[in-house]
C-alpha cells in the first residue's frame, strides 16, 4: 500500500525528528508551555547533572491542587477522587489490576482506558504536534513527521488544567454535570477558605475565573510536587554512579537496547539527555502496535465499537486521518514494573506478558489473537479489518513471521524483566552501597 510505504520512510527521521525535539523540549517546555502560569515558579523537574542548584519552590496554588487532587467529595458519587486512580503509593497510577476503573455517580460505570502513571512525564511532555507534508511528494521526501507530545493515550489534551476538566465531567469518572456542581462542591470544601486567600477573597463570584484557578492549582501540584519525580530508582542511581547493576539487569538492558533484537530504546529511550537529563523511557511517539482486543472492557461488547487512539473516538480531531487510526503515545517504562495492567486498553496484567507480546506477536499470533468465524487467527483484531495496515511491523522486534523464532527466550525475557525493575522508583540506597 501506498500510504503504509511513505509512512514507513517518514518513520524513522521522524523518530529522530521527536527525539530531537524532545531534548530541547525537556529543558524548554515547563517554561514555554506555562509562561503564563509559571511567572513566579520555576519547577526544577529533570533531573539536574549535579544536585546543585536552586531549591524548587513550592507555590500556594501547588499546595492548594493537592487538596483538591486527593478530594473524593469533587465527585458525584463522593467517594472518588483524582488519587483513586491516580494512586500516590503506586506511582500515581492503577491501584489494582483492572483494566479500566470503575467510577461514575454509582460507582458502576467502566471506563475504555488503562490509567496512566502520572510520574515522570507531566513537566517533560511535549505538546502535540503532527507536522504535515502538504502534498504526496512531499510525504515521500521523508519530511512528513509524525504525530507527538500531548496528555493522554491519544494525546489529546495540549495542558494540564485542559486534561484536569476531563475525568471531573466524564460520567464514567467524576461525573460532576458542569463547573457549577464543582464549584458548588469547593466552596464547601474545608480548604475553601484557603481557595480565597490564595486566588482573592472574592474568587468564588467569578465562576469562570473560579474553576480556572481550580484548574490551574491542579496543574500546579502536578509539576511542582516532588513526588511526581523523584529519580529514586536504582537505574537513576546507577546513572549517577552510585550503585552497580547486577549481571542479569545489564544483560537485561544490552537485550532492550539492540536495535536488531528487541530494539525497546529506540521508543523507550534510556540514555541520559545531552542536558545531562535522566531518560523518561518514552519518546512520546505515536505507534500502532496491534494490542489484541480486550473482552475485560464492556465497551468491546459491541463489535462495532473500536478505541481507534489518535482517530478516536475519545479523540475528535484526527479522525480524518485514517492512517493515524490505532496509534497510541509511547508510555514511559519507568515503575511500570510495578504495574499490574499494560497498554491503552489494559490487555496484559504481567509485565512478562507484555514483553512476551512483543516478542511473540508475529512468531506466535494464534497465542494472543482469536480465530474468526473461518477458524483463521483474526490477527489486529482490535482494529477494524481494513485498518489494520496501520499495525507497525517494520520496527524491530515487530518484523516476524508466523512459526519463526522470537528475538527473545523466556530467560531473555526474565532479564529483560530484571532490568526494568531498576526502574522502579524508592530503591534502598543506604541497606545496598556501591560495590
Ligand atoms: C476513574 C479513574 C480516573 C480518575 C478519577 C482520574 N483519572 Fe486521570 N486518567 C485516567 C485514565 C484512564 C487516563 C487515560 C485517559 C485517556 O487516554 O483518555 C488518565 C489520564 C490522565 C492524565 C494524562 C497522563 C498522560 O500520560 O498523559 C493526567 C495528567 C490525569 N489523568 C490527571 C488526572 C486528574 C488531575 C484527575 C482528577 C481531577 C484525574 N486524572 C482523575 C483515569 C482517571
Ligand atoms: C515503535 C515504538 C516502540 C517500540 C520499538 C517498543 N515500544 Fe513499548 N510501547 C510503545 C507504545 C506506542 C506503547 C503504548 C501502546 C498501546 O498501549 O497501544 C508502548 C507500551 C509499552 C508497555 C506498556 C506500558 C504500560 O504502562 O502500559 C511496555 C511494558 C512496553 N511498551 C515495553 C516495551 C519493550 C520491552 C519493548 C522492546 C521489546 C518495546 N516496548 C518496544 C512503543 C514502542
Amino acid at each position: 500500500m501506498l500510504f503504509s510505504a511513505t509512512r514507513l520512510t517518514a518513520r524513522g527521521g521522524a523518530r529522530w525528528a521527536a527525539l530531537a525535539a524532545l531534548l530541547s523540549a525537556a529543558a524548554l517546555l515547563p517554561a514555554a508551555a506555562h509562561a503564563a502560569a509559571s511567572a513566579l515558579v520555576t519547577p526544577v523537574d529533570t533531573k539536574p547533572a549535579s544536585s546543585a542548584g536552586p531549591k524548587p519552590v513550592y507555590s500556594d496554588a501547588a499546595a492548594l491542587g493537592k487538596l483538591i487532587f486527593f478530594d473524593a467529595s469533587l465527585s458525584a458519587s463522593g467517594k472518588m477522587s483524582c488519587a483513586s486512580c491516580h494512586s500516590p503509593s503506586h506511582a500515581y497510577g492503577p491501584p489494582d489490576g483492572l483494566a479500566a476503573q470503575l467510577g461514575g455517580a454509582d460507582m458502576h460505570q467502566q471506563g475504555t482506558r488503562a490509567v496512566p502513571s502520572l510520574r515522570y512525564i507531566l513537566n517533560r511532555t511535549p505538546i502535540w504536534s503532527h507536522a504535515q507534508a502538504a502534498s504526496l511528494s512531499e510525504r515521500l521526501s521523508e519530511t512528513d513527521n509524525a504525530p507527538v507530545g500531548g496528555f493522554a493515550w491519544d494525546g489529546r489534551f495540549n495542558s494540564l488544567h485542559d486534561q484536569a476538566t476531563f475525568p471531573l465531567f466524564n460520567p464514567g469518572e467524576m461525573a460532576n454535570k458542569d463547573p457549577a456542581a464543582v464549584l458548588a462542591k469547593l466552596e464547601q470544601a474545608p480548604y475553601a477558605g484557603r481557595f480565597k486567600e490564595v486566588f482573592g477573597q472574592n474568587i468564588f463570584v467569578d465562576r469562570t475565573k473560579a474553576f480556572a484557578q481550580a484548574m490551574y492549582a491542579i496543574e500546579r501540584f502536578e509539576l511542582e510536587d516532588p513526588s511526581f519525580h523523584p529519580y529514586t530508582s536504582k537505574y537513576d542511581y546507577y546513572l549517577d554512579g552510585k550503585v552497580q547493576l547486577t549481571a542479569q539487569e545489564l544483560r537485561g538492558q544490552k537485550l532492550f537496547d539492540n536495535p536488531a533484537g528487541g530494539n525497546c530504546a529506540s521508543c523507550h529511550i534510556d540514555q541520559k539527555g545531552v542536558d545531562g537529563s535522566h531518560p523518561l523511557f518514552t519518546d512520546f511517539n505515536f505507534q500502532a502496535l496491534g494490542v489484541p482486543r480486550n473482552p475485560e472492557l464492556k465497551a468491546n461488547a459491541d463489535p462495532k465499537y473500536f478505541d481507534m487512539g489518535l482517530c478516536g473516538p475519545l479523540r475528535t480531531d484526527q479522525s480524518k486521518e485514517k492512517i493515524n487510526c490505532g496509534l497510541f503515545r509511547s508510555v514511559s517504562l519507568r515503575n511500570t514494573a510495578t504495574r499490574h495492567v499494560f497498554f491503552h486498553n489494559g490487555r496484559f496484567h504481567t509485565l512478562k506478558d507484555a514483553l512476551r507480546f512483543y516478542v511473540q506477536r508475529d512468531t506466535n499470533p494464534a497465542k494472543w489473537y482469536p480465530k474468526d468465524a473461518h477458524g483463521k487467527v483474526d490477527k489486529f483484531n482490535d482494529l477494524p479489518v481494513a485498518l489494520r495496515g496501520n499495525v507497525d511491523t517494520t520496527d524491530e522486534p515487530l518484523t516476524r513471521k508466523a512459526g519463526e523464532r522470537p528475538v527473545w527466550s523466556e530467560r531473555d525475557i526474565d532479564d529483560v524483566a530484571a532490568f526494568l525493575t531498576t526502574l522502579n522508583d524508592d530503591y534502598d540506597l543506604k541497606s545496598k552501597p556501591l560495590k
